[in-house]
């Protein structure tokens, strides 16, 4: 059944409060739920209607009298309740089975102890419900259970009261005094440990911080802590926002479909997000961590004090939060590098969802499964929309709109007109066009051409919007968009930018143009020779900029662009280019040879002396097969791949003595640290020495070997053994061996294991990947491993998952059968590999074709796994 966002109504009844009783059990759980309950006047009449999954219903009572059977209806997932007083006291009981709960949603069990997901639907499979965020209530909550097995019982807010019921079990309260909606409840059981330290907020409170794991982990833990406190800090500096509860939980744990939850005082998190040591995590671990530890803060306020109405505004709180976590993680590292990182991942999986099946706007039309829409589009595209507003308001005129917006809807649920209406009421600024970034699906296209007039010393600038790829024309309207630039002069440095008829004395050298038409042209004037524009800078709109430059523009560009991202962008514009030509060329059966000026560009940025290290490694990285498989009419994954490698080994070949010389410059010297520098050393001199190794030397090989056995610290281990993965030697099982050795008992560095194997693309990559899958430590009930192995194999492994026999494909759809029915979630996302197959020759397309038609043949096919396979074979 899909639900459409504009079928919104509003519920029949309201709930104030909720008093829910948890009588923990080995072999099920009882759940005792008092809701009160208060006719919603909008809404003349209708009987209640409550949601519940897989409930075994005990009883139902109204105001203490206990239902007979026809006093109520359950169909299905419905319990329905016609005649009601406008205000009572509802009470149900139910039976639930934590313990075969493998879909990973609702009260279930990971390692032995218990703990929660419900967002976005998962309440209902806990307890009878109106489970939609817009029914906000406070909640009390008892816990009971055996004291030994459960010594630690967390929910929601304060700790009121605990005592021992006598018979081996315990019982501990707690109360959550503001209100919420049910997704953002939680409850946690079992054995744990917790790293605690305090926080005193702005103004002057004492915040208790507890990040809670299992004893043997409580030396991973301090990174988490500090970064809480980090994110605390900023929130109150940036936006004036101040922690409400005088504790914060985190809790970490092994079976986790998603990256981690923001549940009121309790957040649960995938322990991949919480646990880091330096000998464990890598430093985009670290920064991983930190990230996501704010981003869950962050929606203290942005998702939690101000909800959403209905999930079709997820994004409301979900892009909003992103954007938040962006700003948060530049402002503690570097901000270029943080906008590069996350422009290169909205561009690999975003720009592809939005070319694919899946396009949808940030603010869906329709769902057949939430859980389906938890996507980058919503995300990472919901987070430019409002980096978007941030622009055109300027930082100032943003914090205004925030203002208002909290004063506006604190502990309301909310729409992401709402949101808009702060900020352009805030500022007296019409944002009425820009409501159609949250109404058009797909990337838009903005085709830039320029014209220089010598004779008048003028520059026209002509902008034009496009419709995306895969959208159609007559349903596309200009978008106001906000294009950050700049025009370079011979010399390098950015003119001024005088508008034609204005003093071009003074002017600033870069400029925000607002586009609210199909086609615009900006005409700048006092110009003395042609320049080359910069465009979009920092990707300051989420738009495929199509500019034609050649490949002597694009390494000025690289050399001399003023703003860091466009450096990078230009970089990365030069080598796609190169290969795409190359796999063309060696589609046609021709040989292709690695332009002098390509090797030169890549010369400057091995050298140059004004990067760090990070700039560096990221301008050094080629575009990925996956990104660049994107630009090609029909992908040819074999071509492409040969292509990538052959320039690879180019660049490596052309510049080797400036590789070496990175390479001894920048090696481990020394302890490990982890302070700014010492990471910028960590990437430029893994990439130099990765680089080295495509030369194939035995020279470099050893290199690698030795870089390997001599690591004190997981950033430079993994970058060894990634680097030997790829290399048909020796050293690379040996490496391998030695590595699982020593970590086999830690699941987290497990995984990596895994998935530089998975992601090796020597010959034979499905067989590998095929007998990992049969490893003793593989396992179809940890998402983390799954994803570590068929999750790798498919998003990260390009030729081999495309393997020409079709054996990857075959893979990856026998992993969604097998996972399909016991982690729903979990396969819709690995199903979601397939959704691209029209762009892939027709031998590879029908391949595909049969692995989602086989998919969707299977009996009591989940609604998960039943979205994702219809859209694409539509
Ligand atoms: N709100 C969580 C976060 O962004 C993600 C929850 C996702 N849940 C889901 N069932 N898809 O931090
Ligand atoms: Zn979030």
């Amino acid at each position: 059944r899909e639900i459409h966002r504009l079928d919104y109504r509003p519920p029949t009844f309201w709930v104030d409060s909720v008093a829910l009783e948890f009588d923990l059990g080995e072999e099920g759980t009882v759940v005792t739920a008092r809701l009160s309950l208060r006719r919603n006047d909008e809404v003349a009449e209708g009987p209640l209607e409550l949601d519940g999954e897989e409930l075994e219903t005990l009883s139902v009572a109204v105001d203490g009298r206990v239902l007979g059977q026809g006093e109520y209806t359950i169909e299905g997932e419905r319990l329905t309740i016609p005649d009601l007083p406008a205000r009572c006291e509802l009470e149900t009981k139910v039976r639930i089975h934590p313990e075969s709960n493998t879909q990973l949603s609702g009260l279930y069990l990971s390692s032995g102890n218990f703990c929660t997901q419900c967002e976005a639907e998962g309440f209902r499979r806990i307890t009878w419900f109106l489970d939609r965020p817009d029914v906000m209530a406070t909640y009390t909550v008892a816990i009971r259970a055996d004291k030994q097995r459960y010594p630690v019982l967390l929910s929601n807010g304060n700790r009121v009261g605990e005592r021992d019921l006598g018979d081996g079990r315990h019982e501990v309260r707690w109360e959550d005094p503001f209100v919420k909606p049910s997704y953002l409840f939680a409850l946690v059981a079992g054995q744990l440990a917790s790293h605690a330290g305090d926080f005193t907020t702005v103004s002057g409170r004492t915040v208790r911080c507890e990040i809670w794991v299992e004893a043997h982990n409580l030396d991973k833990c301090d990174h988490a802590l500090r970064s809480l406190q980090a994110a605390m800090r900023w929130d109150e500096e940036q936006f004036g926002r101040e922690y409400d509860l005088d504790l914060y939980m985190i809790v970490a744990v092994d079976d986790f479909n998603m990256g981690a939850m923001e549940n009121k005082g309790l957040n649960i998190f995938n322990s991949k997000f919480v646990l880091a040591r330096p000998d464990t995590a890598t430093d985009d671990d670290y920064e991983g961590v930190e990230g996501v530890v704010a981003h869950e803060y962050f929606h203290n306020w942005t998702g939690n004090r101000v909800t959403c109405r209905d999930w079709f505004q997820l994004t409301l709180k979900e892009g909003l939060t992103v954007f938040r976590d962006q700003r948060f993680s530049a402002d503690m590292g570097s901000e270029p590098v943080k906008r590069i990182e996350d422009v290169a991942m909205l561009r690999l999986r975003q720009y592809a969802e939005d070319a694919g099946p899946m396009a949808h706007p940030i603010r869906p039309e329709s769902y057949i499964s939430m859980d389906n829409f938890y996507t980058a589009t919503v995300y990472e595209k919901g987070s430019e929309v409002i980096r978007m507003v941030d622009t055109l308001l300027g930082r100032d005129g943003f914090r205004r709109g925030m203002d208002l917006y909290f004063e506006r809807h604190d502990g309301q649920a909310v729409t992401c007109d709402d949101f808009r209406a702060a900020m352009a009421d805030a500022n007296g600024r019409d944002l009425a066009q820009f409501e159609r970034w949250y109404t058009q699906a797909g990337t838009p296209r903005l085709v830039a051409t320029g014209r220089f007039d010598a004779a008048a010393g003028t520059y026209s600038l002509t902008l034009r919007q496009e419709c995306p790829t895969g959208q159609r024309e007559e349903d596309f309207r200009a978008l106001h968009m906000p294009i950050r630039m700049g025009l370079i002069g011979p010399d390098g440095a950015d003119q001024p930018l005088g508008f034609e008829g204005e003093a071009a004395a003074g002017a600033p050298t870069e400029r925000v143009l607002e586009l609210t038409e199909r086609e615009q042209t900006f005409v700048f004037a006092g110009l003395t020779a042609e320049p080359v524009p910069s465009l979009a800078r920092g990707l300051s709109a989420p738009v495929l900029l199509e500019l034609e430059e050649d490949e002597q523009r694009l390494a000025f560009r690289l050399a001399h662009d003023s703003d860091a991202f466009n450096r990078w962008d230009a970089g990365q514009r030069l080598f796609g280019a190169a290969i795409l030509a190359g796999a063309a060329a060696l589609a046609r059966g021709d040989e292709f040879q690695v332009s002098k000026g390509l090797v030169e560009a890549f010369r400057a940025v091995v050298t140059d002396p004004s990067l760090d290290g990070s700039m560096r490694s990221l301008a050094m990285a080629l575009p990925s097969e996956l990104e660049l498989a994107q630009r090609m009419e029909i992908v040819d994954p074999d071509a492409l791949h040969r292509a990538r490698r052959a320039v690879r080994r180019a660049l490596a070949e052309g510049t080797r003595t400036e590789l070496a010389a990175l390479w001894e410059r920048a090696k481990p010297s020394g302890a490990y640290s982890n302070d700014r520098a010492s990471i910028d050393r960590r990437r430029e001199a893994n990439v130099a020495l990765a680089y080295l190794s495509c030369l194939e030397s035995p020279e470099w090989t050893a290199a690698v070997a030795a870089h390997f056995d001599g690591a004190d610290n997981m950033t430079d281990s993994q970058a060894a053994l990634a680097t030997l993965c790829q290399l048909d030697v020796p050293d690379r099982q040996r490496a391998l061996e030695a590595f699982y050795a020593k970590w086999k008992g830690d699941p987290l560095v497990l995984d990596k294991w895994f998935t530089l194997q998975a992601t090796s693309v020597l010959p034979g990559a499905p067989t590998r990947v095929a007998a990992l899958a049969h490893h003793p430590d593989f396992t179809w009930r940890n998402p983390n491993r799954v994803r570590s192995v068929v999750g790798a194999f498919a998003m990260a492994n390009h030729s081999g998952f495309h393997s020409a026999d079709g054996s990857g494909y075959t893979l990856v759809a026998d992993a969604v059968i097998e996972l399909q029915g016991a982690n729903p979630q979990l396969a819709s996302r690995l199903a979601g590999s397939f959704n691209h197959y029209k762009r892939y020759d027709q031998h590879r397309q029908q391949a595909m074709r049969g692995a989602l038609e086989r998919i969707a043949a299977v009996d009591g096919l989940s609604k998960d796994v039943y979205e994702i396979v219809h859209r694409a074979l539509a």
